[in-house]
């Protein structure tokens, strides 16, 4: 198949290194040249720590990356795609704005995925009059290479056909499918791990215990590979605040961010990036 991905950042170029290992001739449309090699980057990086691990074999990776096209011309990446999967930030406008030119350069039976981690599969493709029919939420994990879970999103207007191709293109490669039947922010996902972080956020405002053993309790419990609150240093916390508020708008009270929270953003106190977040990381 003929694969295109719109934005080759952190997720859009795993998304794109894991259809060309899966064997599909792969288009990555980014705005310029420096955000291409930083894809490029990216995917070499990844397909040679594969290498290393023998987890892809040097034959395989090569294939991998002849299959791979980088271009910042949008017509040359989807003039001929049977599946587009958009991986551009998380703002409506620029999601809308993107959708629409890409409906009007692909073929009118590209399947259309948007790999939003949270926001209304119905909204997105509210700018797409009947085309949004072809929509679906695919929504891949960090890193996409190795996270094994696909989220599929039906939208008010997504077609069963839609969605069971978005099925089949998942599972080609290699990923398991869950299927959120109705259009809610946050999916399954991100909207349970959601509660499960502000708890975690309670309890460390509460004095009930450290972030350290927190984060220790909820990996070693629950055998997650990282403890909610490092996890969000990890991503930002006014990232976090903003992806909190969203549903909390959409779900109400139980998502609604607390002091600590709010303050911390307010301080500039963002996690790893600023050098400060629940943890400190001014030592590097
Ligand atoms: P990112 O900021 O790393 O990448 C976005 C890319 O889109 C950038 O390279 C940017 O130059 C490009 N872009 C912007 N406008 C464009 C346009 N008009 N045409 C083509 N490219 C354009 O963002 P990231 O983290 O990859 O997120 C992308 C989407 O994936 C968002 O909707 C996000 O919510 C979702 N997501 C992110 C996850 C994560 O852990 N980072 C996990 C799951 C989903």
């Amino acid at each position: 198949m003929k694969v295109a991905v719109i934005g080759g950042g952190i997720m859009g170029s795993g998304i794109a290194q894991l259809a060309a290992m899966a064997g599909h001739a792969v288009a990555i449309r980014d705005v310029g040249e420096a955000e291409l090699g930083r894809a490029r980057d990216a995917i070499e990086s990844s397909l040679a720590k594969l290498c290393e691990k023998d987890r892809l074999s040097e034959a395989e990776a090569d294939a991998a990356r002849e299959s791979l096209t980088f271009t910042t011309a949008l017509d040359e990446a989807v003039g001929a795609a049977d599946v587009v999967v958009e991986a551009v930030p998380e703002l409506l406008e620029v999601k809308h704005q993107v959708l629409a030119e890409v409906v009007a350069a692909a073929p009118a039976g590209a399947l259309l995925g948007t790999n939003t981690s949270q926001l209304s599969i119905t909204s997105i493709g509210a700018a797409l009059g009947d085309d949004a029919s072809r929509l679906v939420g695919m929504h891949f994990f960090n890193p996409p290479v190795l996270m094994r879970l696909c989220e599929l999103v039906r939208g008010l207007a997504t077609a069963d056909d839609a969605l069971e191709r978005a099925r089949e293109f998942a599972t080609g490669l290699g990923k398991t499918v869950v299927v959120c039947q109705k259009d809610s922010p946050g999916f399954i996902t991100s909207r349970a791990y959601a509660i499960l972080r502000l708890e975690c956020l309670r309890m460390l405002e509460e004095g009930v215990a450290t972030a350290e053993d927190i984060d220790t309790a909820m990996k070693l419990g629950f055998n997650f590979p990282m403890g909610p609150l490092e996890l969000g240093d990890f991503n930002g916390l006014d990232t976090y605040l903003h992806a909190i508020e969203s549903l909390e708008r959409a779900h109400g009270d139980r998502f609604r961010p607390t002091v600590g929270l709010r303050n911390m953003v307010a301080a500039g106190h963002l996690g790893r990036k600023t050098g400060r977040g629940f943890y400190d990381y001014s030592e590097g």
